[in-house]
């Protein structure tokens, strides 16, 4: 396991990261619009009561006097009937903050959620990515299966 920079630490999403710069993290990754304190709530407290469901990592920088979100990621544990009432993770929304990256923060953040699925009895994990972030999620011990569609609403 690859280790974090000193100072930074990595734990779950707190409500409190409104003010830490999580959106701003998120930014990196696509179009986050402006969502307000309680739509932000709202949100965080739904995600919260699907339990075992939601995983939303964060690592934060707090070597500075205000700790700052410096990179994010999610798991989601879908239930299935087949293989046994099996369950699959899915891991989404991977942003590390473009001055952080190439610190191996990407790589701890899928480390982290690969073990909370394994943990949870996922018997696979799984995501979409882009050509361009292939060779992240190979060094991240993934590899190429299938091919995503999407129909755009
Ligand atoms: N292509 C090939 N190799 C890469 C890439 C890439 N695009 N990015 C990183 N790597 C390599 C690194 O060089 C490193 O290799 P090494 O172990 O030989 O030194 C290894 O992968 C681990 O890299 P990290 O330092 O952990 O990567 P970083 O912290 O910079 O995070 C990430 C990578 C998440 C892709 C970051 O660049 C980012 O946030 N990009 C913008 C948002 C984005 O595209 N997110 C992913 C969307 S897909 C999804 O969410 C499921």
């Amino acid at each position: 396991q690859a280790a974090l920079p000193e100072g930074y630490k990595l734990r779950p999403l707190r409500l409190g990261d409104y003010e830490t710069g999580f959106l701003d993290c998120l930014r990196v990754l696509t179009t986050v619009g402006d969502i307000s304190k309680e739509k932000f709530q709202q949100r965080y407290e739904w995600l919260s009561n699907q339990d075992g469901t939601y995983f939303i990592l964060v690592i934060e920088d707090t070597n500075s006097s205000s700790p700052k979100v410096v990179g994010t990621g999610a798991l989601i544990v879908e239930r299935k009937f087949i293989h046994d009432l099996g369950k699959v993770g899915h891991i989404e929304d991977i942003a590390v903050a473009k001055d952080q990256q190439g610190k191996k923060l990407g790589l701890r953040i899928i480390q982290a959620l690969d073990f909370i699925a394994a943990k949870t009895g996922c018997y696979k994990t799984i995501l979409d990515c882009s050509e361009h972030n292939e060779g992240f999620y190979v060094k991240c011990g993934f590899k190429r299966a299938g091919l995503e569609m999407a129909h755009y609403h």
